[in-house]
């Protein structure tokens, strides 16, 4: 099965308008093929991004309510019409300073899809949960929170498997310890939909970058990236964008 790979940006609390332009340049004049790039900047750089020809748009994150009396929400309708088509659910920065819990991330999650947006559910486990060999149980744990009970949501879903000791570390999961990780989660997302869990495309988030991505891209599991740091400079992100096939 070959699934086409997706790169995505996420600039978290980061970037400007001026970034905006700057990242616009340089993936408009990579030449569209069958990847697919999509920045996250923070919501209100959304309409920054005033030509984009390459690459796609995403929230950071959106409300489980269509709309209402949520001061500092954004709902995903409202993300639809700043020109977002995807957006980030359960990024382990949220989830842990947030407070977002899995049956709240399963609600976000529903709301996107109902809305037409494509989520990206972010899962992945802590150093002390990997020491104490916990991380398929916490992988399990929180792909169960989302689909057991909504199995048909994985056909819209794209995951990205983020181990948190690797993000923003320097230190990213060697390529046989994330294929590794992403061989369980395609395994145990065949219990949801077994056609879904081979189509499903499985991102690799943590430390990033031009340099030890193409050794990430190669295993069999890794459809492509969720990019933080690296993903705020220009140059080195659409270098990340070439280096998939
Ligand atoms: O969502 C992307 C992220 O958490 C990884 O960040 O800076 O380690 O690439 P970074």
């Amino acid at each position: 099965m070959h699934r086409t790979p997706l790169i995505a940006a996420n600039w978290k609390m980061n970037g400007s308008a001026a970034l905006a332009q700057d990242m616009t340049a340089a993936l408009n004049e990579l030449s569209q093929g069958t990847t697919t790039v999509v920045v996250c900047p923070p919501a209100t750089l959304l309409t920054a991004f005033t030509n984009p020809k390459t690459f796609a748009l995403g929230g950071q994150t959106l409300s489980h309510e269509v709309s209402g009396a949520f001061t500092g929400e954004l709902s995903a309708n409202l993300l639809l019409e700043a020109g977002a088509t995807y957006v980030i659910v359960g990024h382990s920065e949220r989830r842990e300073l947030n407070f977002e819990t899995d049956a709240l991330i399963a609600a976000k999650l529903s709301r996107a899809v109902a809305a037409g947006l494509t989520p990206i559910l972010c899962v992945g486990e802590s150093l002390s949960e990997r020491q104490q060999e916990k991380t398929q149980q916490v992988l399990a744990r929180q792909l169960d929170a989302v689909y057991a009970s909504q199995p048909e949501l994985l056909a819209n879903s794209v995951i990205a498997y983020e181990p948190i000791w690797a993000i923003g570390t320097g230190e990213s999961a060697t390529p046989e310890q994330a294929q590794a990780t992403h061989h369980f989660i395609r395994q145990h997302l065949a219990k949801f939909n077994s056609q879904s869990a081979v189509t499903v495309k499985l991102l690799y988030g943590g430390s990033v970058n031009a340099d030890n991505c193409v050794a990430l891209f190669q295993q069999a599991d890794i459809d492509g990236a969720l990019v933080g740091g690296a993903s705020l400079k220009p140059v080195e992100f659409a270098q990340i964008c070439l280096a998939v096939t």
